[in-house]
């Protein structure tokens, strides 16, 4: 899968990969070459003398946005760099929540480009004209969409084949849909050695040896704490 990501900070990207996808999974998917990251500088492609991308908002108001030409003519560069058709994301504080469902919908996908805002926002006639999907990572403002970008990234590599040295192993995953529940379900509570930490005992069904009981054991644990902490999840 190819991967652009528009930014007025390109630097964020400079680094192949960038420090925060160069370890762990995304490090390895993109040693394997599973994803192609390409981070275009928007500020390039301004046609204007001191290469300026944004400006001061009709109406009056603080802050400065973002202005068409320059998005509009990064946009259309990168894409003609590779005949793979791009989904193309704006990523904002206004958009869809992005969800593990909307991660796996763009995961199959050939090609995302990806546009990182700042300022108080990008003129609303280039975001009509490009129809962007607008998505958010939550209801929290960012100074910029860049790290909103890397987080989906990050949750999109995961999923490529071939990415977890075990590919069973994003199966119970939180939010990952459940068979026997039907449904998306928070992860259970994991244990590991000793047995006995500071007088804190692992629970005894998980050292039976009894797969099925610990499975039903796990499932339990999924449904109650889903129900505990997300009860959106189960409505
Ligand atoms: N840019 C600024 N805040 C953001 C958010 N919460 N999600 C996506 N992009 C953003």
């Amino acid at each position: 899968m190819r991967i652009d990501v528009l930014t007025t900070f390109p630097e964020m990207f400079a680094a192949q990969p960038p420090a925060a996808l160069a370890v762990s999974i995304p490090g390895r998917a993109s040693a394997a070459g599973l994803i192609e990251l390409v981070a275009t500088d928007i500020r390039a492609f301004s046609d204007n003398k001191h290469k300026k991308t944004d400006d001061r908002p009709f109406g009056g108001g603080p802050g400065m946005v973002m202005m068409c030409q320059p998005l509009w003519d990064a946009v259309h560069a990168a894409e003609a760099q590779d005949p793979r058709p791009a989904t193309r994301i704006l990523l904002t504080p206004q958009g869809v929540p992005l969800t593990q469902a909307l991660v796996e919908s763009l995961a199959a996908r050939p090609r995302l480009l990806l546009i990182a805002g700042h300022y108080e926002g990008i003129d609303e006639r280039v975001i009509e004209r490009l129809a962007p999907l607008e998505i958010s990572i939550g209801d929290y403002v960012l100074s910029g969409g860049e790290l909103a970008a890397m987080v989906l990234i990050d949750a999109v590599t995961r999923l490529q084949p071939g990415a977890l040295g075990d590919e069973l192993s994003n199966q119970a995953d939180s939010f990952s849909p459940d068979e026997a529940a039907g449904r998306r379900l928070l992860d259970c509570p994991h244990y590991t050695r000793p047995r006995d930490w500071m007088g804190a005992q692992v629970p005894d069904i998980l050292l039976s040896g009894d797969h099925g009981k610990v499975a039903q054991w796990r499932l339990a644990q999924r449904l109650a704490r889903t129900a505990e902490r997300r009860p959106d999840l189960l409505a």
